[in-house]
């Protein structure tokens, strides 16, 4: 063995274990790596969660009986045109998904969907908190939110892990609970469990630069003490619900940008 070998042989060896003592945690995906800063490695675990979410979401998405909703029946709708549709998993519990447009272009919807989170309750009457845990990197956080009573259904809480990437020239969003020691239950509230919330957002190719066409999908275990089938029953109009509350807010977002817009071409 030549010594040049050994030497790089040693250096690699060394820079693993480094690595190792640093607990450097990293997930690649879409060429995208995010390593946990050495002093959170404590999300090691909810690194990896959003990282399976995300794979997870993307692998529903890229599915056929997606897009042809085969094996999905119409769960709720209102009379704007939005469907709720549903499934049935092998957890017992429905996984629900809304098709949406919203305005505004797609690098500005995954913008505010992605730092807008703790202002939720500012306009979403059906949130009654949200506020961010821990940034993990630019592309990884964790989430604690709840909801307002809704229906029969008493307030939920959430703690989840959420990543994104571009996926060529749109963005999957997606997240599913943690268990962190650190965060105890809100009074009042039930912890809820979510397998997986996830988003796909792509230019409308009817109107790139003003819309984007929004998937959303939800698969949740709202705990508790209610029948299964009633708490079934309320998922999907939580779902039908938040959908509206999102296009309003997009909506609002689009016109303040519209009129700024036109503010300054006016003066100009
Ligand atoms: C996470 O980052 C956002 C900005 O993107 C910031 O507003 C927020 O305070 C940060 N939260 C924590 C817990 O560090
Ligand atoms: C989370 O914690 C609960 C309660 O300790 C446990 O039953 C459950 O299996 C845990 N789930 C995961 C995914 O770690
Ligand atoms: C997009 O919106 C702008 C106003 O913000 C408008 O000038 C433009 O015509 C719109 N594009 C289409 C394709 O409607």
């Amino acid at each position: 063995m030549s010594t040049k070998f050994l030497i790089t042989m040693v250096i690699l060896a060394n820079i693993f274990a480094m690595e190792q003592v640093l607990g450097m945690t990293s997930v690649t995906l879409h060429g995208v790596t995010d390593t946990l800063p050495s002093e959170k490695e404590k999300y090691k675990v909810a690194l990896e969660t959003a990282a399976a979410a995300f794979q997870d979401a993307e692998k529903l998405f890229a599915d056929p009986t997606f897009e042809s909703r085969d094996g999905w029946k119409v769960d709720q709708s209102n009379d704007d045109d939005d469907v709720v549709y549903a499934k049935h998993t092998k957890e017992g519990t429905k996984m629900v998904t809304v098709r949406t447009v919203l305005a505004g272009k797609v690098d500005d919807v995954m913008q505010e969907t992605w730092t807008g989170a703790s202002g939720l309750p500012e306009w979403n009457p059906n949130i009654d908190f949200a506020s961010t845990i821990a940034n993990l990197t630019d592309h990884v956080d964790i989430l604690t939110y709840g909801n307002n009573d809704i229906l029969v259904v008493s307030g939920r809480e959430f703690v989840s892990a959420r990543l994104y990437r571009k996926v060529g020239d749109y963005y999957i969003m997606a997240s599913r609970s943690v268990n962190l020691t650190d965060v105890p239950e809100k009074r009042g509230k039930v912890r809820a469990w979510l397998y997986l919330a996830a988003a796909r957002f792509r230019a409308d190719p009817t109107d790139p630069e003003n819309k984007t066409l929004t998937d959303v999908v939800m698969h949740v275990d709202l705990k508790g003490f209610l029948p299964k089938l009633l708490v079934n029953q309320v998922v999907g109009k939580i779902m039908l619900m938040d959908a509206e509350q999102n296009k309003k807010h997009f909506g609002e977002i689009k016109q303040k940008k519209d009129e700024a817009k036109k503010a300054a071409n006016d003066a100009a």
